[in-house]
């Protein structure tokens, strides 16, 4: 398996995107985080009153969803060393520096990062109806909206969202455990465990022969023509961008308690697989805010659906997608299958982020099957494609790398065996 990365200009990388051919794109407008975040529709101030609703909501996802002990959805991160030395190994390369796997697939509730944004905004826009409706006030303790008067409060309202999957996954659990309505339009991508396990929570699952745009497209025109429904934007949204935010300002603590320092002598450098954007642009617009210049993020996006790529090198943002450039938009990472990026997203990331590579979906396969075998961790599909991250830049002794694994502890017994199976 041999990877060679040369800085390419604008043209060749273009070159790649249309063949199909892994590419890296090192962002020509990457800049100093002081420079940036005086003109960002968002402050640092936002995402932490993010994170003091979500204390709010303790006491309730406590009570609704023990799993979670103390009301908390964060995951742990951890060393993978024999992960390191198995990609060495297969790579014929040093990876120098500290190798770390930030655990989302374990993200109680909903199995991956799409737990951090999704439960967000279902909890705000519960909050607000509750209070405007003078049921809550924010100084109550939240644990009473686990109660049947709030069920039935809450199933006169809707909520929908289009999804390839597990936005729709986390979406749906919460809102039906806050007795809302739910209905989740899902694209053709959408795992069929994944529609399964959400109508058995009692969610209305709507199936689409088009891909992710199309269902988010039909979802938001649906949602608009009952003054009672709420549509979750995945390509807009600031609160689920606000939900993820609050995984970056949170992983420092977590670091420091590893002994992990991260100064200019110590860079971190994190790759987050990238499908809309919004997941890996809240999380590092949080790390940016508590790290800046210190922290260097990579986008990780499949050779087939390259949409933020494309968005970003061609300055088109959403009015681009992966099929002009004659992509299929097929992938088995099906949580990245998006054809066009947003546009909101997009815009934050152009001076933020440091770069983005493509990943070849069989490379996903071989990722999967050896943190498997050498970790005993199991992740899905989509969740493998910071893997190639630090095959790719980790060349200093004195840096971390973080892997962002997105998703995976929900996929059933006999899923996994396939996947497995695949090389
Ligand atoms: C497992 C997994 N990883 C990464 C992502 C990417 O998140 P986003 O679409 O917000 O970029 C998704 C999106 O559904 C996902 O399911």
């Amino acid at each position: 398996m041999n990877v060679t990365f040369t800085q390419k200009d604008k043209n060749s990388i273009l070159e790649d995107i249309k063949s199909l051919k892994e590419t890296v794109w090192i962002n020509e407008n990457y800049s100093k985080f002081k420079d940036v975040k005086k003109d960002l529709p968002l402050s640092y101030e936002d995402v932490l009153e993010a994170e003091k609703r979500l204390t709010r909501f303790q006491p309730f996802i406590k009570r609704a969803f023990p799993e979670t002990k103390d009301g908390v959805i964060e995951s742990p991160i951890m060393k993978i060393d024999n992960m390191k030395e198995r990609m060495e190994k297969d790579f014929g390369k040093e990876i120098k520096g500290t190798l770390l796997l930030k655990r989302d697939d374990l993200l109680p509730i909903a199995g991956s990062i799409k737990a951090r944004g999704g439960i967000y905004e279902v909890l705000k826009h519960a909050e607000t109806l509750a209070i405007n409706n003078n049921l809550l006030s924010i100084d109550d303790d939240y644990s009473v909206l686990a109660e049947d008067k709030f069920k039935e409060f809450f199933s006169n309202y809707t909520i929908q969202v289009g999804s390839t999957g597990n936005l729709g996954l986390s979406i749906g659990i919460i809102s039906a455990k806050l007795g809302f309505k739910v209905k989740v339009h899902m694209s053709q991508d959408a795992k069929k465990w994944k529609k399964d396990l959400l109508r058995s929570k009692g969610v209305e699952v709507v199936e689409y022969t088009s891909d992710y745009s199309k269902a988010v497209e039909e979802g938001r025109k649906e949602s608009e023509n009952d003054p009672n429904s709420y549509f979750v934007d995945d390509e807009n949204s600031k609160n689920l961008f606000l939900g993820y935010a609050v995984g970056g300002i949170r992983l420092k603590k977590q670091l420091d308690n590893m002994g992990i320092v991260v100064d200019k002598a110590h860079p971190l450098f994190v790759y987050l697989p990238c499908g809309v954007g919004g997941g890996p642009g809240g999380i590092t617009y949080g790390l940016k805010l508590v790290y800046e210049d210190n922290v260097h993020c990579l986008f990780a996006e499949p050779t087939h659906s390259p949409a933020m790529l494309l968005g970003l090198i061609t300055g088109l943002h959403d009015k681009v997608s992966v099929e002009d450039f004659g992509l299929d938009n097929k992938t088995d990472a099906d949580g990245l299958a998006v054809g066009r990026p947003s546009s909101f997203v997009g815009k934050m990331m152009e001076r933020l982020l440091m770069g983005i590579y493509t990943i070849d979906d069989s490379r996903l396969y071989k990722f999967l099957k050896a943190l498997y075998e050498e970790e005993d961790i199991f992740l899905e599909p989509s969740a493998l494609a910071g893997f190639l991250g630090p095959i790719l830049f980790a060349n200093e002794d004195n840096a971390t790398h973080i892997c962002w694994a997105t998703g995976g502890s929900l996929v059933p017994e006999y899923v996994r065996k396939e996947y497995l199976k695949r090389v």
